[in-house]
């Protein structure tokens, strides 16, 4: 049966930390009100001169090393990011230059914090259908210059970094099982960037009025987000007749340690079964998951063989998962 399978990953997250100590000095808030709501310590900030595709591009090397291939030999990327570069061209693009990626279509994503495991899924059917080979998916954002510094509710939360995995048609059990993708436009206000687009394009106005900067609703996000990441991740294994106990790590989206830990509830699953990163990187959207998967591999916590669950919510709403025997 063709499928297709992570052959590496690579992640790249920039120098510059910035501590919830460091947050205490610009915003009203504590270490203890962010460590206890929602378990980041710490994030990472990208330099004023790096751009998203700069992210990428190093998370990309890492996982090309790693599989021992060239630029050359990818036939698609796939950049999951609301981040991005700029508006045109896609930030898919600019990395296919950076990479020298000749042989490379490219092209964006944008489902948010979920938008990693959507272009796992559209990679996973260009590769099941014969169209492309050996693709690179990317998530990376670069969050903090799209974020209100005087908005403690939001500015607390977010960092910087890339993720990327490269993907390759195989014969056999091992690699990608299932994707599950969902969404429900009706909250697209629960989480946004409302200024910069068709609706409100750049003008002073809208940067007086700081739309250029993402606004959440969240306490409304985080009900949702506990409700429907506990049913995808019951439904996923389900579809696939596997018990929780088959699990051997569930990777979720990295941006509250409350909704991680209600969802491995949900399922039963012991915290030493989750991989938790968050309070080292805060939440980096797109960049989470792919980030998360790297660090696990590159630790030794996933063998051959093992079924391995990729779950994510973010804005959209956007909600998606993948099961994978790696
Ligand atoms: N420091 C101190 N107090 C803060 C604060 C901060 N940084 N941010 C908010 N508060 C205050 C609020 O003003 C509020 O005060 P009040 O009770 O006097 O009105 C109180 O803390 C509680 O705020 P609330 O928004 O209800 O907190 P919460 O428990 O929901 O936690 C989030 C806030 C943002 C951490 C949490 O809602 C969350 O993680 N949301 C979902 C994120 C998510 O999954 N996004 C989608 C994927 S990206």
């Amino acid at each position: 049966m063709l499928r297709s399978k992570i052959i590496a990953t690579g992640s790249y997250t920039p120098e510059r930390i910035l501590a919830n100590s460091d947050l205490e000095k610009i915003v009203d808030t504590s270490d203890e009100w962010i460590t206890e709501r929602t378990g980041i310590r710490e994030r990472r900030i990208a330099r004023k001169s790096e751009a998203t595709s700069d992210l990428a591009y190093e998370a990309s090397k890492n996982a090309l090393k790693q599989a021992g291939l060239k630029a050359k030999d990818i036939d698609l990327i796939i950049v999951a990011t609301v981040t991005g570069d700029m508006p045109v061209p896609s930030t898919a693009c600019i990395l296919q230059d950076k990479l020298d990626a000749k042989m490379a279509a490219a092209f964006d994503i944008n489902a948010a914090c979920s938008g990693f495991i959507y272009a796992l899924s559209v990679a996973d059917a260009y590769i099941k259908n014969g169209m492309h080979k050996r693709i690179l998916v990317v998530g990376a954002e670069i969050l903090t210059k799209f974020t209100d510094w005087e908005d403690r509710t939001t500015c607390i939360l977010f960092g910087d970094g890339a993720g990327a995995a490269i993907l390759e048609a195989t014969d056999g059990e091992r690699g990608i099982i299932s994707t599950k993708i969902h969404s429900d436009g009706s909250m697209w206000n629960l989480l946004h960037t409302p200024g910069g687009g068709s609706k409100h394009p750049t003008s002073k106005e809208t940067i007086n009025k700081k739309l250029h900067f993402i606004k959440m609703k969240g306490n409304e996000t985080f009900k949702v987000a506990v409700r429907t990441l506990e049913s995808l991740v019951v439904e996923t294994l389900r579809e696939n007749k596997l018990k929780p106990s088959q699990l051997s790590l569930l990777i979720p989206h990295q941006a509250n340690l409350r909704i991680i830990q209600a969802t491995a509830n949900r399922l039963g699953l012991p915290m030493d079964k989750v991989v938790v990163n968050l309070e080292r990187y805060g939440n980096t959207s797109a960049a989470s998951v792919p980030i998360a998967l790297d660090e696990a591999v590159r630790t030794g916590r996933i063998k051959e063989d093992d079924y391995i669950l990729l779950e994510a919510f973010g804005g959209g709403l956007t909600w998606a998962s993948a099961l994978i025997k790696w």
